[in-house]
Order: C-alpha cells, then sequence, then structure tokens
C-alpha cells in the first residue's frame, strides 16, 4: 500500500509492501497519483517526500500484476502515477535505501533531489523482462548522461551503485544508508520554508524546453511496453521470475 503523512508541508509518500520489497500494485499507482493531485492542490504541501518502507525504496512494477493485467490502453494507472509525478508543481526529494528497480529508478529522473545510500542498488530490467524503458527514460536518459552511459543502464541492465548513479545525474547525494532518512528530511524542511510561489515557478521553467516531448514519449513507451508484456519473450521472462530460474531466450 502507500502511506502518507503531512507534517510541516512536507507531505511523505512512502511505497509500504515490504513483504515484495514495496513491488507497486495498480492500486499503489492510483493511490501516490491521487496523493500528488491533492498535494498539487493544497496549499499546506509545500514538498513532497518520497520513501520505501523497510530495508528498500522498491523493486519496482509488481511482475505478478504484469502477468495477469499488463498495461493497457494509453492512460494505465502506471502512467496515470507517473504523469501526475511529471506534472507536480512543487518540490520531489526522494531517500532511497536498498534496491530502487524499474520504476524506482526511473522515476528519478522526474524528480528534483535524490539522497540514497551509499549501499544502495539501482537496476533496470526493462529489456531482461521483454519490455521497453518506460517512464520517459528513452527520451530523459540519453539528454541526462548521454548515449553510451543510457545504453549501459537500459541495454546492459546490469545492477548499479549509488556513486554510478550520482555520477550520471540520477542522484544528488549520497550518504551513509543509517543517514539517508535524515538527510532527505533535512533538505525537504529546506525547499519548504523557501517561497512556494518562486519555487514552482523555478521548477515549471527547468521543465518546461521538454515537459510536453516527455509527456508524448511516456504515452508511447507505456503502450510498447503493455503490447510488449504480451510476447513469447516476455512470458518466458515473467514464467522465469515466478519459478525462480534464468531465463532462456535462446529460441526466439
Ligand atoms: N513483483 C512482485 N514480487 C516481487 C517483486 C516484484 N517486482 N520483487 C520482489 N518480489 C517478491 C519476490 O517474489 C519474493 O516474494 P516471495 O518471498 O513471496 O517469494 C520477495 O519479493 C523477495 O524477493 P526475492 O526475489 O526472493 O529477493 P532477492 O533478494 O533474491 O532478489 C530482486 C531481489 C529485486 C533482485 C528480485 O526480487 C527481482 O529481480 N525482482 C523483480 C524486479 C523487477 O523486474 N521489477 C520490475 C521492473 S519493470
Amino acid at each position: 500500500m502507500i502511506t502518507t503523512q503531512l507534517e510541516d508541508k512536507i507531505l511523505s509518500i512512502c511505497f509500504d509492501r515490504s513483504d515484495k520489497m514495496n513491488a507497486i500494485t495498480d492500486a499503489m499507482y492510483l493511490a501516490a497519483e491521487k496523493a500528488l493531485l491533492d498535494g498539487s492542490d493544497n496549499k499546506e504541501v509545500r514538498v513532497v517526500l518520497f520513501s520505501g518502507a523497510g530495508d528498500h525504496f522498491t523493486s519496482g512494477n509488481d511482475l505478478a500484476e504484469f502477468m495477469s493485467k499488463p498495461p493497457s490502453g494509453n492512460n494505465p494507472p502506471v502512467l496515470k502515477f507517473l504523469l501526475a509525478l511529471l506534472r507536480f508543481p512543487k518540490p520531489v526529494v526522494v531517500a532511497i535505501n536498498g534496491l530502487a528497480v524499474g520504476i524506482g529508478t526511473t522515476m528519478l529522473a522526474h524528480c528534483d533531489y535524490v539522497v540514497a545510500a551509499q549501499d544502495a542498488r539501482f537496476k533496470l530490467p526493462f529489456v531482461d523482462l521483454g519490455a521497453c524503458p518506460e517512464g520517459g527514460s528513452s527520451l530523459l536518459f540519453p539528454q541526462l548522461m548521454g548515449h553510451s552511459q543510457a545504453a549501459e543502464l537500459l541495454m546492459v541492465a546490469d545492477i548499479f551503485s549509488s556513486d554510478k548513479a550520482a555520477q550520471v545525474g540520477l542522484v544528488n547525494k549520497v550518504v551513509a544508508a543509517d543517514e539517508v532518512q535524515a538527510h532527505a528530511q533535512k533538505i525537504a524542511k529546506k525547499l519548504s520554508l523557501k517561497a512556494p510561489g518562486a519555487m514552482i515557478k523555478a521548477k515549471a521553467l527547468l521543465k518546461q524546453s521538454y515537459a510536453a516531448d516527455l509527456e508524448v514519449r511516456m504515452v508511447e513507451e507505456i503502450i510498447s511496453f503493455g503490447e510488449m508484456l504480451k510476447s513469447a519473450e516476455a512470458k518466458e521472462a515473467l514464467s522465469a521470475f515466478m519459478e525462480k530460474r534464468a531465463p532462456d531466450f535462446s529460441s526466439f
């Protein structure tokens, strides 16, 4: 589930499903979207702070739901969440501990300040799942880090460290694991005390040159993603995960 808390003008949104490493379901996307939309309209909210419950940020989209109900159409719950995040007008801070997989990494490129534990790990396994990049990463990552780094993260798709995430521009600050929450709170507090109108204008201007193109790309990505999840390649990848074995793509 998603838990939210509003305190001192900071709206905390937590992926809270620790028995599944905070894997995100459609219901969780819709709850997070609602929290963002409500927070957008609420003057008492000046900053959003994302985190994950327990030892991890999130293991990404729930793979059981990918099998039973892959994203369909041009506005599935995952896209509703991503668009609400992209359009959220106020600062967004993220605290990362443990694993940040899939959308747990791509969503960072839409946020404004990311704090990660020194031992946090990141992974973008879309191609390994028989699917394609999502969350605007096919457009944003090459812009942010250049093609070669984006290809390494999205095509080689090995797990990578916080230092690497900082080097490619996905993470602002790497700190000791037990300092992540405190550091993220400190930044959120600092942002919450600044002039709110000026903050909203600054963020809008920072995103102005690419936000419209990004929305178009995010829709294209999710339509392809949903269609690809119905393919034999994806069925093999998802079955392999459920059966706790390595996938075999040799016959495709
Ligand atoms: N969706 C659904 N369940 C998930 C999940 C996900 N994305 N990630 C982890 N889980 C579940 C596992 O099925 C397992 O449940 P179980 O105890 O009922 O069997 C539990 O969380 C722990 O995961 P496990 O795989 O045993 O832990 P691990 O430390 O060996 O591996 C990961 C951790 C994250 C590397 C591995 O779970 C993984 O690859 N998950 C899928 C990540 C993914 O592809 N996400 C989608 C991106 S688009």
